[in-house]
């Protein structure tokens, strides 16, 4: 039998590239082997996403290409997975006629079976259904030889409904997988050689808070600390207004958790954060950074901000600009609000104009790298330990680390360091990157 392809094209954040590469390992077992180059596929996956309308739109420019090779290889099979194929399901195929799979977030479990009925039959096949039990949170990736680091889904789903936000429409309510089922995929990964899990989750701060007799986020840590072979743990996301005292104390207590955390805040102001419907005040959120740093001083802390969120005034605006003087982020992601289907938001007033949000997420951002430089600076002359991952991007002779708090290292040396932590000093910071010397 000739052996067939799979090219899959992801946008989106971690749970969608970790959704992407359970996907693989679904089809590899169907004898479909992964390639780079989408002339070669005989299957293409788009995965998407749809938290602002740029992300949606990228799709459809996507599609436009992958269709016209179908002109060129006629058993092509075109499918699109992830939170626009949710979102859209029928519609999608209404706008795409050549497309054969709209598969939604809570289904790709079943992707091998439509594949086969897709195959055998040539149908059509759409499936969107959101279910209160996902049999797909569990899929079991294949890591690769040599793999250091790896994601592991603990949780999936959101119960907030910010107002600006489609995920809790699009990826169902909160669930979580059972302690023993991530604690065994996490020891097989430690068995393969992998030294770093992301556990992943909308909101892993209410990882199992509906599981009777569960012990929690911090529960889960405790176990995953004991696992042998397993060095460093990192997480996203946090809700600030769902991290515990314990999480905090964690910061210090746990030696295999990485000092960093990503605590998207949205706005300075107490008046948009309410609007939001963040339930979080400015104070608060203060006061959680100044726990986590009393907690574990070198913490590093990066956050999300939107701008130009309806009703936003010039005022509310200077707010954030002070609090992220007043905190200086290690990074910030920062976005123009962006008007989503069915969400609170859209029927808000006030408006803000798009030459505002442009020229509010250009001071915001050009704020953002000053502090992101200084922050990086700071490390200049210090010994870090960097676990490495693998080769430089530019440069073979070069490797790429991390350090604990989630900064990119480049330094000269061998791939035999590959999967270790070394110490390393820091010579020189960049915006993105730090250089440095293994000690
Ligand atoms: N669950 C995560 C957020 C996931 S979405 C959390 O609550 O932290 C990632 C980021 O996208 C959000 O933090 C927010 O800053 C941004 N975002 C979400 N919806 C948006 C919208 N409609 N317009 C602009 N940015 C948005
Ligand atoms: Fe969206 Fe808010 Fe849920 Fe994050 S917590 S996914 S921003 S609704
Ligand atoms: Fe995008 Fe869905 Fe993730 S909307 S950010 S891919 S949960």
């Amino acid at each position: 039998m000739d052996k067939k392809y799979l090219y899959i094209s992801t946008i989106g954040c971690q749970m969608n590239v970790h959704d992407s590469e359970q996907m693989a390992a679904l089809m590899e077992k169907e004898g479909y082997v992964g390639t780079k180059d989408v002339n070669q596929a005989d299957l293409i996956i788009l995965n998407t996403c749809s938290i602002r309308e740029k992300a949606a739109q990228k799709v459809m420019s996507s599609l436009g290409r992958f269709r016209r090779l179908k002109e060129k290889k006629t058993n092509l099979i075109i499918g699109v997975s992830g939170c626009v194929a949710q979102q859209l399901g029928d519609r999608l195929l209404m706008k795409v006629p050549d497309l054969d799979l709209v598969l939604g977030t809570h289904n790709i479990h079943r992707l091998p079976e439509f594949i086969a009925e897709i195959e055998k039959t040539g149908t059509k096949i759409v499936e969107t259904s959101l279910s209160e039990e996902t049999p797909s949170l569990g899929i079991v990736t294949l890591p690769q030889i040599g793999q250091v680091t790896a994601f592991v889904t603990i949780m999936q789903g959101c119960n907030n409904f910010c107002a600006y936000c489609v995920v809790p429409y699009l990826r169902g309510r909160e669930e979580s997988r059972t302690q023993e089922d991530i604690l065994n995929e996490i020891r097989n990964l430690a068995g393969i050689g992998v030294k770093e899990v992301t556990l992943l989750g909308q909101n892993v701060n209410s990882y199992a808070r509906s599981t009777k007799g569960a012990s929690g986020f911090v529960g889960l840590l405790n176990e995953i600390e004991k696992i042998e072979g397993i060095k460093r743990i990192r997480f996203t996301t946090s809700h600030p207004k769902d991290i515990s005292e314990s999480l905090i104390a964690g910061f210090a207590g746990l030696s295999k958790l990485c000092k960093h955390i990503h605590l998207p805040v949205q706005s300075g102001s107490d008046r948009i954060l309410s609007l939001m419907n963040r339930k979080y005040t400015k104070f608060d959120y203060l006061a959680k950074v100044a726990n986590l740093r009393k907690s574990c001083p070198d913490i590093s802390i990066t956050s999300d901000v939107i701008v130009g969120f309806p009703g936003e005034t010039d005022g509310d605006f200077q707010e954030t600009i002070d609090m992220m003087n007043e905190i200086r982020f290690d990074n910030l992601f920062s976005f123009k609000y962006s008007e989503r289907q069915g969400t609170a938001a859209l029927k808000m007033n006030s408006k803000v104009s798009e030459p505002v949000k442009m020229e509010r997420l250009r001071i915001l951002q050009a704020l953002q790298e000053e502090h992101t430089l200084e922050k990086n600076k700071a490390l200049e002359g210090r010994r870090e330990e960097v676990l490495v991952e693998g080769f430089s991007k530019n440069c073979r002779e070069d490797v790429m680390g991390r350090t604990s708090t989630n900064k990119i290292v480049n330094f000269a040396g061998h791939g035999n360091l590959i999967g270790e932590i070394v110490p390393v000093y820091i010579k020189e910071a960049y915006l993105h990157s730090l250089r440095g010397e293994m000690l």
